[in-house]
């Protein structure tokens, strides 16, 4: 008998083995991509993204992470990996796209985006442009690419969200980070007024200030903006986050029972991470927002 892992492994391999049988006709835009970012640091976007990815991993599907906290990377930490490449490498043609890849927990490939390196902290929009061309090739190969960003509104994420149909905003309860995630939101529905945006609370002490803090982002949002995003929920602060972390291991894995694994759960439920999808590749799509 195979277990839960196994099963979603061979499911995953089929995936893979169609996937080449076809390489040989024209390929067309594959990956589901969504974006994780947040106004402030800190909220615990890699926590989203690391956890998410592996659960998508675990129910069949071919899920990719992209740790574009470029030059201040560690989704790779969270993982327990130590990748030989990152977007660096792959910026410099030291390495393609595909050779960067680490395997992760639950089968989750990873491309890392390098610590300290200086052409990703400030990337010019021609070393954008040569890393989105190489990095296209990877929506051929999997179901599902989640983006986890550095905090803010730098150019590369702006870029993204030009070109992403659906973003994961990560926020805490407090009044800094939901003023700097309104800064973002607001951001993202200008350069993409089509894009679906999806709220998660992080962190919280209790489901009463969680709630209280989605009234104020939505109040705010309403009337300077008129319009919302959605919210797909909150999850506690739990002291089982910082013991996976100290792991390496993403909590899913190490405390399943744990509140916020079951939180992280339901986040991963959000109906649109199903059907996140761009008209055309998204790598695509973001070159064009470079011009
Ligand atoms: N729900 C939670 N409960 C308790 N601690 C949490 C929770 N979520 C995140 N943390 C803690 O917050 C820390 C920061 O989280 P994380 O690295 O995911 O934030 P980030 O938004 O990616 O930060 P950065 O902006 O630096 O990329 C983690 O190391 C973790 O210990
Ligand atoms: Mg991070």
């Amino acid at each position: 008998m195979l277990n839960r892992f196994q099963f979603a492994r061979l499911r995953s391999f089929r995936r893979a083995v169609k996937i080449d049988e076809q390489s040989s006709r024209p390929q067309v835009a594959g990956a589901r991509v969504v974006c994780i970012a947040s106004g402030k640091g800190g909220t615990g976007k890699s926590v989203m993204a690391t956890n998410l990815a592996v659960h998508r991993a675990r129910l069949g599907e071919r899920v990719l992470l992209v740790d574009f906290d470029a030059g201040l990377a560690n989704a790779h930490l969270l993982l327990g990996l130590a990748p030989k490449f990152d977007l660096g490498h792959v910026l410099d043609g030291q390495a393609s796209a595909r050779e960067a890849l680490v395997e992760g927990p639950a089968g989750v490939r990873l491309l890392s985006g390098g610590v300290g390196r200086q052409s990703l902290v400030n990337p010019t929009r021609r070393e954008l442009d040569r890393l989105f061309r190489a990095l296209r090739p990877l929506e051929n190969d999997f179901d599902l690419i989640l983006i986890d960003h550095g905090a803010g509104v730098g150019y590369s994420t702006i870029a993204h969200l030009a070109a992403t149909s659906t973003l994961l905003l990560v926020t805490n309860h407090e009044v800094t980070a939901l003023s700097d995630g309104y800064a973002i939101y607001k951001r993202a529905t200008v350069v993409n007024p089509d894009i679906r945006v999806g709220l998660v609370v992080n962190r919280a002490p209790d489901e009463h200030l969680a709630m209280a803090a989605w009234d104020r982002f939505r109040g705010a949002a309403n009337r300077f903006l008129g319009h919302h995003p959605e919210l797909v929920g909150w999850v506690p602060a739990d002291t089982a986050v910082a013991q996976s972390v100290q792991l390496r291991e993403p909590v899913l894995l190490s405390f399943p029972e744990s509140e916020a694994a079951r939180a992280l759960v339901k986040v991963a439920a959000w109906t649109p991470l199903e059907h996140a999808r761009t008209t055309s590749a998204f790598y695509e799509k973001a070159r064009r927002a470079l011009r």
